[in-house]
């Protein structure tokens, strides 16, 4: 069983992927930090992430930098989404993700091209999604906890950028596949999200 989960940033898809994971006993590959771990490798090498080239070169990176706690930072988030515009930074990473996707038994991938690109054959493919609004405050009340407090306006106006870079790039962009069924997450607490996502796999199993 492949399970393709897709959605823009904060949308609750990683905590989802995981739960699935976990309910299903399938390994999960978080597909975002592959495109992170290219942006920060590229900055720590000097590199510009504008840079078709700079940003193929760091593809490379080591693999203990997918332990750095920098990674999950909003500023790697942004230097991933610069990156990941690039054809061949995405080419360098498909086959590290459909040989993951195709390991015998299945597996759980989340990202924004999986049930598109990288496993379209995927029997079950979710599209995560809430609105901004709903994603601002997720962000917001995280920050607070970590003792960050960044005002919700520019968290959402970074939400909005990066979703209009996901959406727009010419390849790859983040959109949902159509026979992936959508999950509004706008209204749902974490666990009524887990139970919906579970719920809609095993009804397409
Ligand atoms: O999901 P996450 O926020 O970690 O992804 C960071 C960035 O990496 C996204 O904004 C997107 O530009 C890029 N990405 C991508 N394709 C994927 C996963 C992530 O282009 N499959």
């Amino acid at each position: 069983m492949i399970i393709a989960v897709d959605g823009p940033t904060a949308s609750g898809k990683g905590t989802i992927s995981k739960a699935l994971a976990a309910h299903f006993d399938l390994p999960h590959l978080d597909t975002g930090l592959l495109y992170r771990a290219v942006g920060r490798q590229c900055v720590l090498a000097g590199g510009n992430p504008d840079d078709p080239a700079d940003a193929l070169a760091a593809t490379t990176f080591a693999e203990e930098l997918l332990n750095d706690p920098e990674l999950r930072s909003e500023i790697t988030g942004g230097l991933a989404s610069r990156v990941s515009i690039h054809p061949s930074v995405r080419q360098a990473l498909f086959e590290r993700q459909r040989s993951f996707a195709n390991q015998p038994g299945g597996a759980v991938l989340d990202g924004r091209d999986i049930g598109t690109v990288i496993v379209p054959e995927a029997q079950i493919k979710l599209f995560v999604t809430a609105s901004v609004e709903a994603r601002a405050e997720r962000r917001h009340r995280e920050m607070l906890v970590q003792g960050r407090d960044v005002s919700l306006s520019d968290i959402a106006n970074d939400l909005r950028a990066r979703d209009a870079r996901d959406t727009s790039r010419k390849d790859a962009p983040l959109i949902v596949a159509d026979d992936a069924i959508v999950l509004d997450t706008s209204n749902l607490d974490r666990d009524a999200a887990i139970a919906s996502a579970i719920q809609i796999a095993q009804d397409r199993q």
